[in-house]
């Protein structure tokens, strides 16, 4: 019995770490069927005898983004939506273009380790850790520097460089999602209430209400 209960425990302890990232697959592949109505934890399965390369395949990380927009920063990602035979298997890409003085702002994967790395230009990265400490981590990297930030952490880039800088990622989900704090807090549809938000920045509402309108 009482081994029993500690095989129980052991189960239940696996089963709760396993949980906490991408499934492991029981099978070769899991492409994404996005057209079933079946809903589970990612997509279900493609029937394997219509799987193609092409389900396995992305092209055109080669071109560069559009950085014309008020945060100098574009990201073209490469995970599940583009490649449905990424399904069940934990990782993806991303790559990521910055115009001079370009800002990728704070943002959190809240399924995904990331591990990026500097093609060209100068990028200043940083990651802040939970609470209490809120430690501010950060590196200037160059060209061939590789930086990690923790699932679930509040991290940001910037391009401290002159010229643009184009940065590569890999991601430990097949769908890593994104909160960017600013449009979370300042930009949530309906918005949040304006004077609790006053209240937990410690500042005057027509400071919030501003970035209300912004965000
Ligand atoms: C980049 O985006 C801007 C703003 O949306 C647009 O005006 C411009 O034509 C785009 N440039 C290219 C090369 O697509």
């Amino acid at each position: 019995m009482a081994k029993l209960i500690m095989i129980l425990s052991l189960v239940a302890h696996s089963c709760a770490m396993a949980m906490a990232f991408d499934p492991s697959p029981l099978q070769d592949f899991c492409v994404a069927d996005t057209t079933s109505p079946v809903l589970v934890n990612g997509h279900a399965c493609m029937d394997p005898k219509f799987v193609q390369p092409a389900h396995f395949s992305f092209s055109g990380l080669h071109v560069a983004g559009n950085t014309s927009n008020r945060f100098g920063s574009v990201v073209t990602p490469v995970n599940v939506a583009q490649i449905p035979g990424l399904n069940t298997l934990g990782i993806s890409l991303a790559r990521i273009d910055y115009a001079a003085w370009g800002v990728l702002s704070p943002h959190i994967h809240p399924r995904a380790t990331e591990i990026l790395t500097v093609l060209e230009g100068t990028l200043e990265v940083g990651f802040v850790t939970s609470n209490p400490e809120n430690r501010f981590i950060s590196k200037v990297l160059q060209k061939g520097d590789v930086f990690v930030f923790p699932v679930g952490l509040v991290h940001y880039q910037r391009n401290v460089g002159y010229g643009s800088a184009v940065s590569i990622s890999a991601l430990s989900s097949q769908n890593p999602g994104v909160i960017t704090v600013a449009n979370a807090v300042f930009g949530s549809n309906l918005p949040l209430p304006a004077d609790m938000l006053a209240k937990a920045f410690q500042v005057d509402k027509i400071v919030v209400d501003n970035l209300q309108v912004i965000f």
